[in-house]
């Protein structure tokens, strides 16, 4: 099928469905960045109440590079994966000394942070910099495993190769932000992994595992 069909789609369920959230009512790559680290392994409801503490404290980069990591780790308790709070600091400090405390725009310098894989530099270069770069975390993996019906172990090298290559195809040259938001809404919302609510999915007409009855069997989670 056409690829643009799937943003297209999800593009008009966002702006009927998206969440209104702290994180996207700016594109301060800083807030971005944040709301990304904070949103790894914790879920939004959460991640909220934090990321505006943490925001209040420190406003900027330079604050956050200013800042004792003890401070740093202390807004940070109950959030829990301490290092990415480490790292969150550590990466300030970089940014202060060798980008002159601005936040840069690039796959490669981005990349080259600690703390930040090659997803979380996707969604921070298409939220914040409108740059159409790919994203693969959690959610993104299971949707593009159903969509594709992928029956390969979804961890596994082979498997990582494909979807990699699917996140790039589907992601669209413009607006690559609300492309980002939305697919993640509809993994945390819709593509669910027990119960996927298929009947208000808006790729449900393109879905190959919904067309097999595959829906809840995919993706597939054993050990590469
Ligand atoms: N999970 C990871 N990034 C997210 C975002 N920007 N919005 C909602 N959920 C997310």
């Amino acid at each position: 099928f056409n690829p643009a069909e799937v943003a297209d789609r999800l593009l008009a369920w966002y702006a009927e469905s998206g969440r209104d959230l702290p994180w996207r009512r700016t594109c301060d790559p800083y807030h971005v960045w944040l709301s990304e680290i904070m949103l790894q392994q914790t879920t939004v409801a959460a991640v909220i109440p934090y990321y505006q503490r943490f925001l209040a404290s420190f406003p900027d980069i330079e604050s956050l590079a200013a800042a004792p990591v003890e401070a740093v780790i202390e807004l940070w308790a109950g959030l829990g994966y301490y290092r990415r709070a480490r790292n969150l600091h550590a990466a300030a400090v970089r940014l202060v000394e060798d980008f002159g405390g601005v936040f840069p725009a690039t796959m490669e310098e981005v990349l080259s942070l600690p703390g930040i894989g090659r997803s979380t530099a996707g969604a921070i270069l298409s939220i914040a910099f409108e740059k159409s770069a790919p994203i693969l975390d959690g959610n993104v993996r299971r949707i593009l495993c159903r969509l594709f019906a992928l029956r390969q172990p979804a961890r596994s090298s082979a498997a990582e190769k494909r979807l990699w290559r699917w996140a790039e195809v589907l992601t669209p040259v413009e607006r690559p932000g609300d492309y980002a938001q939305a697919i993640m809404d509809l993994g945390a919302g819709v593509c669910l992994p027990r119960q996927p609510a298929c009947q208000a999915c808006p790729l449900a007409g393109l879905c190959q595992a919904l067309r097999l009855g595959l829906e809840r069997e995919l993706p597939v989670t054993s050990r590469r």
